[in-house]
C-alpha cells in the first residue's frame, strides 16, 4: 500500500524565529503547500522540555503567537493548510506514549541533539528532552504524514521516527500501517550558520543577538549584523572548492543563494574575486528585501491575538479529525478495549 502524500513539520516556540529557521525549513514549506497537503504546528509541547520554555507560561503563549504569525507572515495560507498548537491536538501525546513503549533506550542514547542540549549535567536535564525525539515521531505519524521539510539538523530525529514506524508495524504485525516519513532537506542553506563563528549553528538560544537575524529585526538592525559578521581576509572564491577552511564564507554565499532562490556556483560566478564589503553591501540589500516585509506582516497580525488564536482553534479542528481515526485504529492494532 501507498501512503497519501501529506506534509508535516513544526517548529518550538522558544525566543524569535530566525533566518535559519526561515531557510532551512519555513521558506520550503511554503513551496510544498503547492505540490502537496500541508500540516504545520507549534510545537508547545516540546517547548516545556527545556528551561527556555518550562515554567514560563506567558513566554510560552506569546512565542506560540508570534511562531503562528511568522508561518503566516512568510506565506503559509491557514485556509488551505491547517496551522495549529501540538497541546491543542491531544492524540500527539497519546500516540507518544505508546511510541516510548516501542522506542528502545539504546536508539535515544545516539541522539545528538540530547548530548548537546543536555550539556555537562545529563542527571539534570527532564525526562521529556531525552523522549523528544519520540514526541517529534508521534507528530508526524498521528497523521501518517509522509513528507517533513526540515533544516539539516533534524536528519537524525527523523531517522529514529522511521525506525519507530517500521517496529510499530514489524512488532503488531500490521505491514504498512505507518509510513516510513521522508525528510525533505533542500536548498543552499539547510545548515545556516552562526554570523559570528562559521562553526557554530545558528540558533535561537546563542547568548550574542549579532549571531543570529532574527525574522523581527528592523531593517537597520538586518544590516548592520550582515556588515559585522565575521569573514576572512580573503576575497570571495570563483568556484565553490575555495570554500575548503573558509565556513564564514561559504555561509554567507549560501544565505545568499537561499534568498535569492539561486546556488552557490551562480552567486560565485557573479561575486568570485570580489572584496567581502562589496558582497556584504548586497547580502545586506537582499536580505532586508526578503526578511523586512515578513517582520512587518507579523507585526499587523500580532496586533490581532484573538485572530490568531481563532486561526490556531481551527486549524487544531481540522487536525483532531485527522488524528482521531488514526488514533483509533493504534488502539485497537495495540489491543486496548476500545
Ligand atoms: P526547531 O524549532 O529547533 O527548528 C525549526 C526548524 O528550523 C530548522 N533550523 C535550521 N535550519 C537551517 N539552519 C539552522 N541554523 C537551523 N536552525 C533550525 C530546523 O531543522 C527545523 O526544521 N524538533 C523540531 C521541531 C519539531 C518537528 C516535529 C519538526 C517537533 N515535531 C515534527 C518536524 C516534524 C525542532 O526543534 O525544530
Amino acid at each position: 500500500m501507498t501512503h497519501p502524500q501529506l506534509v508535516l513539520s513544526g517548529m518550538q516556540p522558544t525566543n524569535t524565529l530566525h533566518l535559519g529557521n526561515y531557510l532551512g525549513a519555513l521558506k520550503n514549506w511554503v513551496r510544498m503547500q503547492n505540490e502537496m497537503p500541508c500540516l504545520f504546528c507549534v510545537v508547545d509541547m516540546h517547548a516545556l522540555t527545556q528551561d527556555s520554555g518550562y515554567g514560563k507560561a506567558g513566554d510560552v503563549r506569546r512565542a506560540t503567537r508570534e511562531v503562528t504569525a511568522a508561518y503566516i507572515a512568510a506565506g503559509v495560507d491557514p485556509e488551505r493548510t491547517p496551522v495549529f498548537a501540538q497541546s491543542m491536538v491531544a492524540e500527539h501525546a497519546e500516540l507518544s506514549w505508546i511510541f516510548n513503549c516501542v522506542a528502545r533506550l539504546g536508539w535515544l542514547d545516539r541522539m545528538t541533539q540530547f548530548k548537546e542540549k543536555s550539556g555537562k549535567h545529563k542527571e539534570r536535564a527532564s525526562v521529556g528532552l531525552y523522549t523528544y525525539p519520540v514526541l517529534m515521531a508521534a507528530d508526524i505519524l498521528v497523521y501518517k504524514a509522509t513528507h517533513v521539510p526540515v533544516g539539516e539538523d533534524q536528519k537524525q530525529h527523523l531517522e529514529l521516527a522511521r525506525d519507530i514506524a517500521q517496529k510499530f508495524n514489524n512488532d503488531f504485525a500490521v505491514p504498512d500501517f505507518f509510513p516510513l516519513p521522508e525528510p525533505v532537506i533542500t536548498g543552499p542553506a539547510t545548515r545556516v550558520m552562526s554570523l559570528r563563528d562559521g562553526l557554530k549553528k545558528m540558533s535561537k538560544t546563542d547568548e550574542s543577538d549579532n549571531s543570529r537575524i532574527n525574522l523581527t529585526d528592523s531593517a537597520d538592525a538586518i544590516a548592520q549584523k550582515i556588515r559585522k559578521a565575521k569573514t576572512d581576509p580573503h576575497p570571495l572564491p570563483s568556484e565553490t572548492k575555495g570554500f575548503e577552511g573558509r565556513p564564514e564564507a561559504e555561509n554567507l554565499v549560501n544565505i545568499y543563494a537561499a534568498l535569492s532562490d539561486s546556488t552557490a556556483e551562480k552567486v560565485l560566478a557573479e561575486y568570485g574575486g570580489q572584496q567581502f564589503s562589496a558582497f556584504k553591501n548586497a547580502l545586506a540589500d537582499l536580505t532586508v528585501a526578503r526578511i523586512a516585509p515578513i517582520a512587518d506582516a507579523m507585526r499587523r497580525l500580532l496586533a490581532d491575538e484573538a485572530e490568531i488564536d481563532r486561526i490556531l482553534r481551527a486549524g487544531a479542528e481540522r487536525c483532531r479529525a485527522l488524528a482521531a481515526p488514526v488514533m483509533a485504529e493504534v488502539k485497537r492494532v495495540v489491543g486496548f478495549v476500545t
